[in-house]
């Protein structure tokens, strides 16, 4: 009996039309989610020339029987919807049936399935969108689908392509995502020369990262257990049917300390339903969750999944599948922005004497490539010392100008021979530039070990220091006159008394700004304050908010200004350097000011100018009074920066260290 169907028209018409086809990784990316639909378990990608060559996928899912195998290449023939109804609640990664046609059209294509209920395989060949061949074959269960001389008769799109690295890169960017989404299946990804991803199926979230990524990846991140909401609370009581009263929003993943800062949204990855998306609300929401725990600018590295019944999004809003669009978006974005944030100050990581290397990348680093949360976790540290992937992101930088590769584009392809033969193609060496790639990014080794090889043990015993733990901290006396030495029933803490004064009056600052009006403190005598061209287009923009936090400035001529007045706390010879902080920090944005950003920013500059500086005496009572405010601040362990403030040495890490246990 034949699955597949061809979609009625109205159908076929409500469906986000588009390009499916864009580069070797969308290639990679609709066969792999075909391969997810028919139920795989173990998926193999092979990639040739980043791809140009030649991508093949192997799966063992459902296969195809013969009529299937034919009707796949049809236009809005798909076995995974059927009316117009269906699409309001998709839980496949297919349902537009474009996919397996866009592709046949623009390269040479061989399918060859077998459905475990038939006794022969099939076998199909493409060629430009023409059908050049369907013939019994005796075959394995399951789909390889071979995908050659991608745009091989449009030149003009061939010639577009990046370079053979940086196709490679996006591809084992996408395998990585689905590899995330799936641990339970097994994923591998190989050139003609090396193996860059090989994951077998494991149990936990957490080994497919370590296996991916690499233990500092793990160590760097905390887990979000899943947190459940009846969507029902999204909904008016009255209005509900029985399945909208069962049906839960589910959130859990993987998030970074706060230490761990990244420069850009490269390491942060969003799946709802297991399908990877670019969703502003939810980066919106991980963005609040992060708010006054990093500084403005600076990013965490999150892997998110939210689970929740398929008629609560949309999935056919665009054509490549990667937008969605939630039945109640601001309820779906509040609960994600909450339970991150709960997260976060349940798991505020308390760094261990032993454990203080700093592993965050510098907030204005660019990642070239960015790589998964393998470099947001810290590609300094040698951890484990397992090789980690680095993979530039989905998407990735938009087509530009010609691309690198030199094959003119009437060339012979020395694979289409092959094609018409059986298909197996000779394998070229990399060039040499993606040897050069590899060796500078560590791609291509992502560690292929499955995880019971290792000690398989990816929580530390040690229980995790809380905001709580805090309290009661007895102050005994400072080193340097610059960090102080408390102990309490945890064990022995060193705080740095700048960092900490820091966070108590950003914490104070920014509250009492949005609030209301910041007092300022009125200057004796006036400083008088050159700013440059670009200086003073940012004082202009943001001169209410000045006001607003406490100072008074005001024009003095084209090109300079006169400080009456400074926020509380500022002396005033640090009046001017807080001003310029705040206007060359406002100066590196783009041009869009978000009031949230420039708030927190001018929060956390000024805090750091009025905080008390480290090589200072403080007696018992500025001690215990200091320790009493950062207790009771919303993120005591780290400053506005991102800076750890305070170190534990656990009772534990004591005893074992005397080696009492
Ligand atoms: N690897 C596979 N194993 C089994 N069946 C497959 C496989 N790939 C494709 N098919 C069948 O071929 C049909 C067409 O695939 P195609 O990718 O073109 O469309 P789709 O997955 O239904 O929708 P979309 O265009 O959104 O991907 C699918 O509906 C499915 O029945
Ligand atoms: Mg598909």
């Amino acid at each position: 009996m034949t699955r597949i169907r061809i979609l009625a028209e109205h159908v076929a018409n409500k469906i986000a039309a588009g390009e499916v086809v864009e580069r070797p990784a969308s290639v990679v990316k609709e066969l792999l989610e075909n391969a997810l639909d028919a139920g795989a378990r173990s998926i193999r990608v092979e990639v040739e020339a980043g791809g140009k060559r030649m991508i093949r996928v192997i799966d063992d899912g459902s296969g195809m029987i013969h009529d299937d195998a034919l009707l796949a290449f049809e236009r809005h023939a798909t076995s995974k919807l059927r009316t117009a109804d269906d699409l309001l609640s998709i839980a496949t990664l297919g349902f537009r049936g474009e996919a397996l046609p866009s592709i046949a059209a623009v390269s040479r294509l061989l399918l060859q399935t077998r459905a475990a209920e038939e006794e022969e395989g099939t076998r199909v060949e493409f060629a430009g969108g023409k059908l050049v061949g369907v013939n019994p074959e005796g075959l394995p269960s399951g789909t390889t689908i071979s995908v050659a001389d991608l745009f091989y008769c449009v030149p003009a799109r061939r010639n577009f392509l990046k370079s053979e690295t940086t196709e490679l890169g996006h591809i084992a960017s996408l395998v990585t995502h689905y590899a995330l989404a799936h641990p339970d299946k097994q994923f591998v990804l190989k050139t003609p020369t090396q193996e860059i991803i090989h994951a077998t199926a494991v149990e936990t979230m957490a080994e497919r990262i370590y296996q991916l990524f690499g233990r500092q990846a793990l160590d760097d991140l905390f887990e979000l257990l899943p947190v459940r909401s009846p969507m029902r609370a999204a909904i008016t009581e009255a209005e509900l049917t029985s399945e909208e009263r069962a049906a839960e929003l589910v959130v859990r993943g993987f998030a970074s300390r706060p230490e761990v800062q990244r420069g850009n949204r490269n390491g942060i990855y969003v799946f709802v339903n297991k399908r990877l998306v670019r969703d502003r609300l939810i980066l919106h929401a991980i963005h609040e969750a992060y708010r006054n725990v990093l500084p403005p600018a600076v990013f965490p590295a999150v892997l998110l999944f939210l689970d929740l019944p398929a008629e609560e999004v949309d999935v056919n809003v665009h054509p490549a599948k990667i937008e969605v669009r939630f039945r109640h978006p601001q309820f779906v974005h509040d609960f994600t922005r909450d339970s991150i944030r709960q997260a976060l100050s349940r798991a505020r990581p308390i760094p261990s004497f032993a454990g203080v290397t700093p592993s965050a990348t510098s907030a204005g680093e660019q990642q070239n490539g960015a790589a998964a949360i393998a470099a947001a976790a810290g590609a300094n540290q040698s951890g484990s010392g397992l090789p980690r992937a680095v993979i530039p992101p989905l998407g990735g930088p938009p087509m530009g100008g010609p691309s690198a590769v030199g094959t003119p584009m009437d060339a012979p392809s020395a694979t289409g021979a092959a094609i018409a033969g059986d298909f197996e193609l000779t394998v070229a060496p990399l060039r040499p530039e993606a040897q050069r790639f590899r060796f500078e990014s560590g791609f291509g080794t992502a560690a292929g070990e499955s995880v019971s090889e290792t000690d398989g043990n990816f929580g530390d015993a040690e229980p995790l220091a809380s905001a709580g733990s805090l309290t009661e901290l007895k102050p005994l006396g400072q080193v340097n006159a610059s960090f102080i030495v408390a102990v309490n029933g945890e064990g022995l803490w060193i705080i740095d008394q700048h960092v900490a004064h820091e966070r108590v009056l950003f914490e104070q600052h920014l509250r009492a700004r949005r609030e209301g009006q910041l007092s300022g403190q009125r200057m004796l005598v006036p400083i008088m304050v050159e700013l440059s061209p670009r200086q003073i287009v940012i004082f202009e923009r943001i001169a209410e908010e000045l006001t607003a936090n406490g100072f008074e400035v005001a024009e003095m001529g084209p090109r300079s200004v006169a400080i009456h007045a400074a926020p509380a706390g500022i002396a005033t010879s640090d009046a001017e350097r807080l001003l310029m902080e705040i206007l060359d920090g406002t100066e590196r944005e783009n041009a869009a000011i978000s009031m949230d950003s420039l708030q927190a920013k001018i929060a956390a500059s000024t805090s750091c100018h009025a905080a008390i500086k480290v090589n200072m005496p403080l007696d018992q009572k500025k001690m215990e009074w200091l320790l009493g405010e950062l207790a009771k601040t919303e993120a005591p362990m780290s400053c506005p920066h991102g800076r750890p403030i305070v170190l534990r040495y656990s009772v534990r890490e004591i005893e074992r260290a005397f080696k009492r246990i």
